[in-house]
């Protein structure tokens, strides 16, 4: 019988806001993890957890750790080509100070707003596998729910935007990713969808500095209709 691709772990409820350093709930990335430390032993390989304002009324989700951007430095979207775009215009949105950011020491700070990924642990060739976003599903749901502000989640491409909406208690037939897309969902969230800021995706013109801007301008006037900021 082959090996099960994710193990689930009654002991871990949904009450866990971020998985331990030595999660074990995906063999393939805990294999992955495993050869990364001894690759760079430097790096922070473990899963990265969410990071931000913990009054956030924004949240944004993306994918999963870059290898050399937050696999390394141990904070989403810190330290490549993604976060380099997604920060830049978070601080020209003036939902974040303290620009640039390519450590966690820089003193760069998110104001309203609240970081996380789909998947936790760095996926080989960048590609979680679907069990493996469903094994971390839980985590992102009780990150979101941690925060008790929280108006709107921008979802940064596909697998971002399906996460997220079912951690929201939306469905996916009645709210299909698109880009700029609102989807506002029964349970009083609302969930804008933008394709990722990888480095790919913005030399592939896939997602311009103009359409990140739109879409996060999108989710400022979203949560501005729920009252804007707490
Ligand atoms: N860095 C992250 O933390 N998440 C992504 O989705 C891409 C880069």
């Amino acid at each position: 019988m082959a090996a099960p691709s994710v193990l689930i772990s009654p002991r871990l409820s949904e009450r866990a806001i971020d998985p331990p350093a030595d999660c074990q709930l995906c063999p393939r990335l805990a294999a992955h993890r495993e050869a990364m430390r001894a690759r760079q032993p430097g790096w922070f390989n473990a899963p990265v957890p969410g990071w931000g304002d913990p009054d956030a009324w924004l949240a944004i989700v993306g994918l999963a750790p870059g290898e050399r951007g937050a696999n390394r430095t141990g904070r989403p979207f810190t330290g490549d080509a993604a976060g380099a775009l997604l920060f830049a215009t978070l601080a020209e949105l003036r939902l974040a100070s303290g620009f640039p950011a390519e450590s966690p020491e820089a003193g760069f700070r998110l104001d309203g707003v609240f970081i996380t990924n789909a998947v936790q642990c760095l996926p080989p060739a960048n590609k979680p596998e679907v069990a493996e976003v469903h094994a971390c599903r839980p985590f992102l749901a009780s990150r979101l729910r941690s925060l008790p502000w929280l108006k709107v989640v921008v979802a940064l491409g596909q697998v971002a935007h399906q996460s997220s909406l079912k951690a929201l208690g939306g469905k996916l037939p009645k709210h299909p990713f698109a880009q700029n897309a609102v989807h506002r969902l029964h349970t009083g969230y609302a969930l804008v969808d933008s394709y990722h800021c990888s480095r790919y995706n913005q030399n592939t013109g896939r997602l311009t500095p103009a359409m990140l801007r739109e879409a996060l301008e999108t989710a400022i006037a979203v949560g501005a209709e729920h009252g804007g900021e707490r």
